[in-house]
């Protein structure tokens, strides 16, 4: 495969937005990817730099302690999560990417599952004490994000935690002018995740990207009372 994993991403992406089907791409990818004909950009092989400083800074414990890992790609962040003692769900869309992380992962105690994250299971409502969201907001049309924000927050359990990690979109940005995917977040609707009742923004912090100078990356932690 010549073409730059981006923009052959861009144009499974976009073939699947046509067909007004904003999920399904991700299952090209992921399948395409397995057989040799595509790169999946986002998996880097290792877990998301700020999430794993957020685990160094914040040291919880997670022994006795449930987590959930939306989106949760090829398993590299969930295998984290779980590696500090919870017990790990991860979640992805696409069928192929939980087998790739199953693959990646075989002795792993998470737990690998397909579901959407649009339509969950009813038992994962407010059922989590930690919540990782990372990326799959950002890979969803604008029009969705307010749903997928909601979403997120359901699945925090009381005294829960959220980390949301997220490109951050370019401050004044129209909507209209953003080409994705991904639609980076603005800071409003990083601000948003807490607009869901008992969940407090406890800190946002904007960082450089490390692939890209001129972009930034929010990392967010919301605190359920
Ligand atoms: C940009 S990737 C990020 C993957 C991973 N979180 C990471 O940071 O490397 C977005 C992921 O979300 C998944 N995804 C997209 N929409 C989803 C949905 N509605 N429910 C669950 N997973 C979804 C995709 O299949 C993909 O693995």
């Amino acid at each position: 495969m010549s073409e730059d994993p981006d923009v052959h991403t861009r144009r499974i992406a976009r073939a699947g937005l046509d067909r007004e089907d904003p999920t399904g791409w991700f299952e090209d990818l992921y399948s395409a990817a397995s057989e040799g004909r595509a790169v999946v950009p986002w998996d880097r092989g290792t877990a998301n730099p700020l999430l794993t400083e957020w685990f160094e800074a914040s040291e919880p414990n997670g022994n006795g302690k449930t987590a959930v890992v939306i989106g949760a790609g090829t398993g590299w962040d969930a295998e984290l999560v779980a590696d500090r003692g919870y017990q790990t769900t991860a979640f992805d869309i696409s069928p192929t990417a939980v087998d790739t992380a199953q693959r990646n992962h075989p002795d792993s105690q998470t737990q690998y599952v397909v579901a959407d994250l649009l339509d969950q299971p009813a038992d994962w409502h407010h059922a989590f004490d930690l919540v990782v969201e990372i990326y799959t907001v950002q890979a969803l049309p604008i029009s969705l994000q307010p749903t997928a924000v909601q979403k997120v927050g359901e699945l925090v359990g009381p005294g829960g935690t959220l980390v949301v990690i997220a490109s951050a979109r370019r401050e004044g940005q129209p909507d209209a002018e953003v080409e994705g995917p991904p639609w980076p977040l603005t800071r409003a609707t990083i601000e948003s995740f807490a607009s869901a009742p008992d969940l407090r923004l406890i800190e946002v912090d904007e960082s450089p990207s490390p692939s890209d100078p001129t972009a930034t990356r929010w990392r967010a932690e919301f605190l359920r009372d």
